[in-house]
């Protein structure tokens, strides 16, 4: 049975215990031909990275992620520190052979997307996107539902993605400059919705956006545009955009961390030419169903229960038990892991988040131009 072991960089933080779990149950959710070792948590903070590798069952820790990826004893690199990490930490794997699995967004800017998608492409190694909620059951079955299943073709997709966690935040830590977090809530958590976006109604061809961020001289301020000269360096804690699709759907789009009550609030609706589907984060195992070949009496929105059965990945044998967070890191995880064991392509590979990239792109040029975007060509093997 082939084993393969991994290296956890950045695994002191928040993904860092995601993602500890996530390997944890991966290959306890169904029967795998393959064996994971935990092998290394690796933080840059030598006490937390022995501390999270004691609690989260890792075999070793380390402060060192360059002579970590060198190490003829790891197969795999889970890069899990702050986006403007990702690139260094993953070319350097690579360069040594190593498949790599990225959280998102894969690094901060389209070029670096491009040379991360080129050097796993010429190393030829296993390589895939933190992505996570595509790869929850109720998303998969969505993706089965639409065309050329039972709801057709998508026609209309509005999204969002609201949280209140950054709302009292004044220090946004690595969020909070573009050489670190990137791009604020578009490139954070708008990636998300646009990755769910693409997956269910194919590529976007061009968008038109506003970004904002807070005006934090006084406590009750509002937003300063992205147009603003003063704004300089400041990510955009919300936005709004408005996208078309290669094959005729539009979208609605709005990612911000300024939305009260907002908990992790994920959702989308899709208007299709055979009905329509509706996903809520806060009934992950479910899907809002409505099929336009309803007999009169019976017509009208049905909540379908994603369970066993209609989805491989939902393990529990009774209907209603409900999968979380951790189950949809714990299924992206074990596709890349079983990817690695047969030798193949995982997905969400770091083309597709390249894609995302140019997307994420595309709506901060239209924010800060006031004018549509065109995206441009897809990258090369995608
Ligand atoms: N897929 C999801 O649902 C999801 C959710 C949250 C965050 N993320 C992504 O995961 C990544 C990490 O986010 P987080 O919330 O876990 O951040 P975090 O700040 O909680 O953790 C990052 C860790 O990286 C460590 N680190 C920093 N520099 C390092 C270096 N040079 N070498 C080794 N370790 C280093 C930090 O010490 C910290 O422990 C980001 O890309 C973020 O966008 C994904």
């Amino acid at each position: 049975m082939k084993e393969i072991r991994v290296a956890l960089i950045g695994g002191g933080g928040f993904m860092g215990r995601a993602h500890s779990l996530g390997y944890s149950v991966a290959t306890q959710l169904s029967e795998v031909d393959f064996r994971v070792r935990k092998s290394i948590l690796v933080d840059v903070d030598g006490d937390a990275a022995a501390l999270a590798a004691s609690a989260l069952g890792w075999e070793a820790s380390s402060a060192d992620w360059r002579s970590v990826v060198a190490s003829p004893d790891i197969d795999a690199v889970d890069i899990v520190t702050p986006p403007g990490l990702h690139k260094e930490i993953a070319l350097a794997a690579i360069a040594h052979g190593k498949h790599v699995f990225c959280e998102k967004p894969i690094t901060n800017d389209v070029p670096g997307a491009l040379e991360m998608w080129d050097a796993a492409r010429e190393g030829g190694v296993t390589n895939q996107v933190g992505f996570n909620y595509r790869h929850i059951p109720a998303i998969t079955h969505a993706k089965e539902l639409l065309s050329p299943g039972k709801l057709g073709a998508p026609l209309q997709f509005r999204g969002t993605y609201l949280h209140d966690a950054l709302f009292f935040i004044s220090d946004f830590g690595w969020r909070g400059s573009k050489a670190t977090g990137g791009s604020g809530a578009t490139g954070d958590i708008g990636s998300h919705l646009i990755d769910i976006a693409e997956y269910l109604c194919g590529p976007i061809v061009r968008v038109s956006a506003l970004q904002v961020t807070r005006d934090r001289s006084h406590a009750d301020s509002g937003w300063h545009k992205t147009t603003d000269a003063e704004r300089g360096e400041l990510l955009d804690e919300a936005a709004t955009w408005i996208a078309e699709f290669e094959n005729g759907t539009i979208g609605t789009f709005s990612a911000g961390f300024y939305s009260p009550g907002k908990k992790n609030a994920l959702a989308f609706e899709i208007d299709a030419t055979g009905g329509a589907v509706a996903f809520d984060w806060n009934n992950p195992d479910q899907l809002i169903v409505d099929l336009l070949d309803d007999q009169a009496a019976v017509a009208g929105p049905r909540t379908v229960e994603v369970s066993q059965g209609i989805q491989e990945d939902v393990w529990y044998p009774v209907p209603g038990l409900g999968q979380g967070y951790v189950d949809g890191m714990a299924i992206q995880l074990r596709r890349f892991l079983q990817a690695i064991a047969d030798d193949r392509p995982a997905t969400p590979n770091f083309g597709e988040a390249v894609r995302i990239q140019q997307v994420i792109d595309a709506i901060e040029q239209s924010a800060f131009t006031n004018a549509w975007v065109t995206m441009p060509d897809r990258p090369k093997g995608i």
